[in-house]
């Protein structure tokens, strides 16, 4: 089973500098978040972190606070200490996002923007295959096509883990079928499956998992409950859990 789940970010939310969620995370999340000099950067970490705890925590059926996480290898993250459960998480813009499934899973939204130079970043991370149908595209087809090889080749390197270091160039992404398929040095990667995610017109996002199926995605109406419990720890009103996952947003 996979699921998604999502909150918007909207920018008269508060920043939640409360002293409880800060606390609950690890020494190198919290280190990042203090390196941080955007407050739309922090609001997005914060709120990924939110999501993300929230749902796991209810299925773990435990407090959000004591929801640990430690990181592998490359960074992902990953339980401590349980093992069945996984997960993957993606900010962008105005929107945190993250899979919850049975097997290991990556993530991925972007917002799009106009670029400067697509063709140039394209080059740098799109395979030749990739690049030869990007450059053959009408021009007002491109722009999407971009983003949606952008976000699904992210779902795929976070689902491994390696990140970047699996090697942008050598994973091609084939959209041409019905099913949406992944090759690794002209290997097809046959056991993974692509699920693009319908959040927002202006975003693109993709989750890749061993899983067939993908849940359409579920919202959290964070901004409520941080203007509620603005000024307590958070972590510790039991009840955030099943009052943000109330609604879809
Ligand atoms: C993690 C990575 C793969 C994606 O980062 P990103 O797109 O900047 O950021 P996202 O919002 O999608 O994901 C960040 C989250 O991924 C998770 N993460 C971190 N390292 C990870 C890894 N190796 N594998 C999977 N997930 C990882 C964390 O939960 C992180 O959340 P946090 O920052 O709040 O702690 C990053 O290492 C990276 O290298 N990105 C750039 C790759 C690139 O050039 N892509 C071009 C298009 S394919």
């Amino acid at each position: 089973m996979t699921e998604v789940v999502y909150t918007r970010i909207d920018a008269e939310m508060p920043l939640p500098e409360m002293p409880g969620h800060l606390n609950g995370l690890s020494s190198e999340k919290l280190e990042r978040y203090h390196s941080l000099h955007r407050q739309d950067d922090r609001k997005r970490m914060l709120a990924g972190d939110l999501v993300l705890r929230t749902t796991l925590a209810k299925k773990l059926r435990c407090d959000p606070s004591s929801v640990t996480f430690l990181s592998q290898r490359h960074g992902k993250p990953i339980l401590a200490g349980i093992k069945g459960i996984h997960f993957n998480l993606s900010h962008s813009g105005n929107y945190a996002v993250a899979v919850i499934s049975s097997s290991e899973a990556g993530i991925d939204i972007e917002e799009i923007r106009t670029l400067k130079e697509p063709g140039k970043i394209a080059e740098v991370f799109m395979s030749e295959k990739e690049f030869a149908c990007y450059s053959n595209l009408p021009e007002e087809l491109r722009q999407k096509w971009f983003y949606r090889i952008w976000t699904a080749k992210e779902s795929y390197i976070k689902q491994t883990g390696n990140g970047i270091f699996e090697g942008l160039k050598s994973v091609t992404i084939d959209f041409s079928g019905p099913r949406i398929l992944a090759y690794k040095n002209n290997k097809p990667l046959s056991a993974l499956f692509f699920h693009e995610i319908d959040i927002d017109p202006g975003y693109c996002a993709f989750v890749c998992s061993e899983d067939q199926t993908c849940s359409d995605p579920a919202g959290f109406h964070l901004k409520n409950e941080l203007h509620k419990e603005k000024g307590m720890n958070f972590f510790t009103t039991q009840v955030i859990g099943d009052v943000v996952r109330s609604s879809i947003i």
